[in-house]
Order: structure tokens, then C-alpha cells, then sequence
């Protein structure tokens, strides 16, 4: 699926500027992960770039969250591997632990989604400037627990399942968020 159909398809079905950024930069994120793993790029960037999209239509029901989008995307005529990935990205409704992921590109979904918000709140404290966020600072705001707390720090460790060492995957982001910071509305 190519990247501008996955993104007009989000755009069908969620309204809210911010979220399209979040699966814009959780995409980007996905792209990377893909490249350094030899994985699908494509395929893992729409997954990033989809997973969220019936987050306006649950509404308030976050228990069909990630089902929801998993069947909008199976009547849209998507991949079935990407609506199936992202029919399962939300562990909490489907009373599973992160740990019990096992395939690469859901863990990596994992990652990517809480990554991008952190990598975001880092550029936000610099202006808006993402191109002054270094490794560095995404190191020292992901050992500050109270900063941006809800983009969940367990979750993004989860990488190094993937044998990718946190450094790098915040090297990768960041490379990739770089690459869509027009989109994301960042200098
Ligand atoms: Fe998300």
C-alpha cells in the first residue's frame, strides 16, 4: 500500500490534525524500523500510519479500539496483514501484556507509537524545532519518567527485542521524523 493511499485513507476517518501528525511521525518511525530489520518499508509505514484510525470513530469505547480499525480497513479492501496488525495494536482491550507480542512488526508498532510522541514533547521544549533534538536529548527525556509520561516508556524498550539497541532506535526516529517534519508541522 503506498504511503499517500494509506494517508488519505486516514484522513477519510479521522478529522483531528494532531492525530494525523501522531500517525504520521509513528509511521516515519515504522519506516526506519523496517530498513534497519530488511523488513517491508512500505507495508510498515502504512501500518504506522493506520493504526489509529478508528480512534474518532470508537469515541470514548477504547475497548473496540484497534478491532474497529481492523475491520474499517478490511471494508476499505487493505492488506489484511496490516488491518490484522492493526487490529491487535491495543494490548489494553485485548487484555494482553506487551510482552506477549512476538512478531517484529507488531513489536515495533509498540515502539513507534510511543516513541513519536516523546520525540514530538522533545522538540515542542525546543520551539518546535526537531531538527535541534539530538540522541542525546531523547536519552535524558526517556530516563525522566514524569516527561511526557503517557508515551510509555516499557513499550518502547520493547525494541531491544528486536536486538536494536535503544540508542539506535531513537537514532532511527528521529532520521525518520526528520524526513516528514514539513508534514508534522516542525523546523
Ligand atoms: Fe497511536
Amino acid at each position: 500500500m503506498k504511503r499517500e493511499d494509506a494517508l488519505q485513507l486516514l484522513q477519510k476517518y479521522v478529522k483531528d490534525d494532531k492525530l494525523v501528525k501522531h500517525c504520521i511521525a509513528t509511521g516515519a518511525i515504522m519506516r526506519m524500523l523496517a530498513r534497519e530489520l530488511g523488513a517491508d518499508e512500505e507495508m510498515w509505514e502504512a501500518i504506522g500510519i493506520l493504526h489509529d484510525i478508528d480512534y474518532e470513530v470508537v469515541g470514548k469505547d477504547m475497548k473496540r479500539h484497534g478491532k474497529e480499525g481492523e475491520k474499517i480497513l478490511l471494508e476499505e479492501r487493505v492488506d489484511e496483514e496490516i488491518a490484522r496488525v492493526v487490529g491487535r495494536h491495543n494490548h489494553f482491550a485485548l487484555e494482553m501484556s506487551i510482552e506477549e507480542y512476538e512478531e517484529p512488526v507488531e513489536i515495533a508498532l509498540q515502539c513507534a507509537d510511543n516513541l513519536s510522541g516523546l520525540i514530538v514533547a522533545c522538540a515542542l521544549v525546543k520551539d518546535g524545532k526537531l531538527s535541534e533534538v539530538s540522541v542525546k536529548t531523547i536519552k535524558k527525556k526517556f530516563k525522566e519518567k514524569c516527561f511526557a509520561a503517557g508515551c510509555l516508556r516499557e513499550n518502547i524498550k520493547l525494541v531491544e527485542k528486536l536486538n536494536i539497541p535503544l540508542e539506535r532506535a531513537f537514532e532511527l526516529a528521529l532520521e525518520g521524523m526528520l524526513d516528514v517534519k514539513d508534514e508534522l508541522e516542525l523546523e
